[in-house]
């Protein structure tokens, strides 16, 4: 008998809300105006080389800006609470807190480099607005640095083998992962702008 255990595993949660449209119109409306208005975030995501307009850099209060931002976090609550039990989180009487979350227009041709995000335990991004063609998410194996001597996978190999992985998602949906997980918004080939919320959770 033999057999091949998996072993440490990457999960990435994926939730799609069906019925989102009127709050992808408020997301969007909000973020176009917000662009238009907040010039310190305008200078921010130039300064910084953002292809289009962040909210990042420039507010902390994003919830209280809209009532659509409170409505999004409700859901995004629920969904990171089902993925930390997932995971099998023990947050040891702890909980998980939402600590930072920002808006993004992605220009036309604009990308974002690999990155993690520091301090958090669950980071993702919910999707307001994505046109055809529009960036696709690339996730890496966080094992990549390790693998020197390793062949890479043939063409077969099924997601969870796979050194790099792209989900596209769609409007209405929100991706989660570990903020250990590197990631990169790879280069938006749509000509219309993607608009998305970006968000970290806390443990605390
Ligand atoms: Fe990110």
């Amino acid at each position: 008998m033999s057999e091949t255990l998996s072993l440490f595993t990457t999960r990435v949660h994926r939730a799609v809300f069906p019925k989102a449209g009127a709050l992808n119109d408020d997301i969007v409306a909000a973020a176009l105006s917000f662009a238009e208005d907040d010039e310190a975030g305008r200078r921010w995501s130039e300064e910084n080389g953002y292809p289009g307009y962040t909210s990042y850099g420039s507010f902390t209060d994003l919830l209280s800006r809209a009532p659509c931002f409170a409505a999004l976090k409700k859901l995004l609550d629920v969904e990171a609470a089902r993925f930390a039990k997932t995971v099998h989180f023990d947050l040891g009487g702890g909980r998980l807190r939402l600590d930072n979350i920002w808006l993004n227009i992605l220009e036309p041709g604009g990308f974002h480099a690999g990155h993690i995000h520091p301090h958090s335990v669950i980071s993702g991004t919910y999707y307001a607005q994505v046109p055809d063609g529009a960036s696709a998410l690339k996730f890496e194996d966080p094992r990549l640095p390790m693998m020197m001597a390793a062949p890479p996978r043939d063409d077969a190999a099924p997601a969870d083998l796979r050194n790099f992985v792209y989900l596209a998602p769609t409007a209405g949906t929100a991706l989660m992962w570990e903020s250990w997980l590197r990631h990169e918004v790879v280069r938006n080939d749509a000509d219309d702008l993607r608009i998305s919320v970006s968000f970290n959770y806390r443990w605390e």
